[in-house]
């Protein structure tokens, strides 16, 4: 089977070789699926360009969802079955013709869901859910602050937040206003024309905001720590800031780490305030059985529209590379999507 392996460090141009290998077999707890789409995510690219310490050594076959058709199945396995169409958390070995991937990160798609919208259920849904439903309880008409708003995740978030009854304020660049709009944000905010944290108070005061989702990181983050409420809560489950300017390596990660500021837990305790960090792989890894249900609760939030997948663009597999440059332009809007 054919695989898009990451080869070189760098430039997505440069960057993948299709190389042929066995196509894998499942053990008892796996299933074995054909794919039809691959999910790109916004950690591919910071894989791509070697800065994702979780990602395996290269030669490497990134890619951390799939959507297709179950080709095999392992002894143990009772909810699928050979035929039926699928989403998949591949958790790297992705960007391949067939995935072997275990069970539990494996759900049915509904029928009206096509398979390049069911790539955005295993790793992007799945994060919107587990940071708004799993790691706080929001209540209705709490302000939520999602940054990256019109992003694959932060889509989604938006999409829950408004179920939840809460009131949203987006952060997106120009071009993504009028999509986080109509998504639901209540405010949205050009952070390419202001400040967001500045808007923010302007429009509702100091310190008003009761839940951040903050896939930034570094100073955002503290930004966005000060305009927090008492009894606020503030979710960190990114760092694209990492991308940011000309620095690399250490120096950019030093830098990064110290633009988020430094945190006591009195001060929390003061302020009954909570910093909550979410790695989705970690769980997955530690705590299969809590992943599993996030991933049946969001392809039931798709059923009942509730989570309403925006699919940007879709690639064939020969323009792999522009895919990801596509993706790395922070032009995107929802997900973007490679075919076999
Ligand atoms: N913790 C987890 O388990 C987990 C799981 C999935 C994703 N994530 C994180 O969630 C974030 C969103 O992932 P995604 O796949 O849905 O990507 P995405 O939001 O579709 O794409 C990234 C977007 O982030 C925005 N952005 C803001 N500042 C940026 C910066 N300094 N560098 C690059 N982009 C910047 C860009 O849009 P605008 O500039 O228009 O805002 C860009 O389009 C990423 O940070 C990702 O690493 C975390």
């Amino acid at each position: 089977m054919k695989t898009i392996t990451l080869v070189k460090y760098g430039e997505a141009k440069n960057a993948f070789e299709i190389r042929d290998i066995e196509i894998p077999s499942p053990g008892d707890d796996d299933v074995l699926i054909k794919v039809t789409s691959m999910g790109l995510n916004f950690a591919d690219v910071v894989a791509r360009r070697g800065l994702y310490p979780d990602a395996p050594k290269n030669p490497a076959v990134l890619g951390y969802d799939v959507a297709g058709i179950v080709e095999a199945v392992g002894s143990k396995v009772t909810h699928l079955n050979i035929g039926d169409r699928v989403t998949a958390l591949t958790r790297f070995g992705g960007y391949a013709e067939y995935v072997k991937t275990s069970a539990f990160g494996v759900a049915k798609i509904p029928d009206q869901l096509s398979f390049e919208e069911a790539t955005t259920l295993a790793t992007q849904a799945c994060t919107a859910y587990y940071c708004l439903c799993e790691s706080i309880n929001l209540n209705p008409n709490e302000l939520v602050l999602i940054h990256a708003a019109a992003g694959g995740v932060g889509s989604i978030m938006t999409q829950i937040a408004k179920h939840k009854n809460c009131q949203v304020i987006g952060t997106g660049s120009t071009t993504k206003q009028d999509f986080m709009k109509a998504n639901g944000v209540d405010f949205c905010i050009d952070y390419t024309k202001e400040k967001f944290d500045e808007a923010i108070i302007s429009k509702y005061g100091k310190r008003p905001v009761d839940v951040i989702f903050d896939s930034i990181g570094g100073k955002t983050f503290k930004k966005g720590f000060k305009i927090l409420k008492a009894g606020g809560k503030i979710i960190s489950y990114g760092v694209a800031a990492q991308m940011n300017g000309s620095k690399s390596g250490k120096l950019k990660t030093i830098s990064v780490a110290l633009g988020f500021g430094f945190f006591s837990p009195l001060q929390m305790l003061m302020h009954s305030q909570a910093i909550i960090g979410v790695n989705m792989l970690r769980v997955a890894d530690k705590k299969p059985l809590l992943f599993q249900k996030v991933l049946n609760e969001v392809v039931s939030f798709a059923e009942q529209k509730i989570i309403k997948p925006r699919v940007d663009k879709v690639f064939t597999v020969d323009a792999f590379a522009n895919a990801h440059e596509y993706l790395e332009s922070r032009k995107s809007i929802g997900k973007v999507v490679v075919n076999w």
